[in-house]
């Protein structure tokens, strides 16, 4: 459960001042505590510098996207510190586990359907049924996520569309006022981001990365490569992959009779993302609330007040007119 103080925690809109940690015993701790507070951790993997929530607490998550202001919501890597936590996040077969004991830690992440009770937030997996799973092999990492006790949700920690951070100065240059803290690791021995693989029916290439389908394929055969499989690789692109079954109306400023409403801010509303019109709390609740207004609504209009466009905005309102969109 989330405490209203939480609500106020520094957000993207209110510099805080980024700490730089030692990757020792005394960093490490500081780090967590800021974890467990539901504050965001840069950390080092070997692959790139990775921008850390607890992926079980959808307010830090939501605040992972206001900091590197993502317009977008798309699913995010829950990184582990060993095979028990992989295992109550996915579901791992026998083809599951002869990759992640092949490769992990490593810079390979693998999709597998989401287990059920995984705990995960549903802005990490995107409200999809599967999640992208990580045991990096950097020490610091795998010591910070050990001693956190719990998963990381942790894309690239640098600005949207800026390059992808290999030094904690890199991350301090990108994010510094916008995080609590940056563990400095040195430099990243991979320097791009990790392979993921799809274990769905066939085995997917979904993005090649930090070690070569090639050497991949001489354990698993051939890949379905990027773009030749079913099913789109960047499942957020889908315009209509979050649709409700109820039909939606956006930027409602009124409800009209019959109407469901997810409301925003002040005024009556049957459900509401963020009574304090907080966008971080509002994309917090976002999925849940659609599932929740769908479900109320049994067919009838969903009308959605208007959200502003500006920061984490932009992002559910993104997620709003995929909803919206015609199916
Ligand atoms: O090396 C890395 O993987 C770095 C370090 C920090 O670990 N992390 C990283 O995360 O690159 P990010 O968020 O930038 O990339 C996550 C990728 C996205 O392309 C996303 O679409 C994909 O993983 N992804 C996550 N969950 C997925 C899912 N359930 N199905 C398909 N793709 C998924
Ligand atoms: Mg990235």
């Amino acid at each position: 459960m989330q405490t209203p103080e939480s609500f106020s925690a520094p957000s993207a809109d209110a510099p805080e001042r980024t700490e730089l940690l030692a990757p020792d015993a005394g960093g490490l701790a500081r780090a967590v505590d800021l974890l467990r507070q539901g504050r965001l951790v840069a950390f080092p993997t070997e692959t790139v510098y990775g921008l850390g929530g607890d992926a079980r607490d959808s307010l830090a998550v939501a605040r992972i996207y206001a900091a590197k202001g993502r317009p977008r919501f798309n699913p995010l890597i829950a990184h582990v510190s060993d095979m028990e936590m992989a295992r109550g996040l996915g579901v791992f077969d026998a083809r599951a586990e002869a990759l992640a004991a092949r490769f992990w830690p490593g810079p390979l992440t693998l999709v597998l359907p989401l287990a059920q009770g995984s705990g995960l937030s549903d802005l990490v997996t995107a409200d999809l049924p599967t999640v992208a799973l990580r045991m990096p092999a950097h020490p610091v990492a795998r010591a910070l996520i050990a001693a956190f006790g719990g998963p990381l949700a942790a894309p690239s920690a640098n600005p949207s569309g800026r390059v992808s951070p290999t030094r904690a100065a890199h991350v301090m240059a990108g994010l510094s006022g916008r995080i609590a803290a940056v563990i400095d690791g040195g430099p990243c021995a991979v320097g791009v981001e990790s392979t993921i693989l799809g274990l769905f029916d066939e085995t997917e290439l979904l993005r090649p990365g930090g070690i070569a389908a090639e050497e991949i394929e001489a354990f698993t055969g051939p890949l379905v490569r990027p773009g030749h499989g079913p099913r789109p690789n960047a499942p957020g692109q889908l315009a209509s992959h979050y649709a409700t079954l109820a039909p939606i109306r956006l930027n409602a400023s009124d409800t009209r009779p019959g109407e469901v409403r997810l409301g925003f801010g002040a005024g009556a509303a049957d459900l509401n993302l963020s009574p304090q019109a907080d966008l971080v709390e509002a994309a917090a609740n976002l999925f849940h609330l659609l599932h929740e207004a769908d479900r109320i609504a049994q067919g009838r209009p969903i009308a959605v007040a208007p959200i502003p466009d500006t920061g984490l905005g932009r992002a559910i309102n993104d997620r709003l007119r995929r909803a919206a969109a015609p199916r």
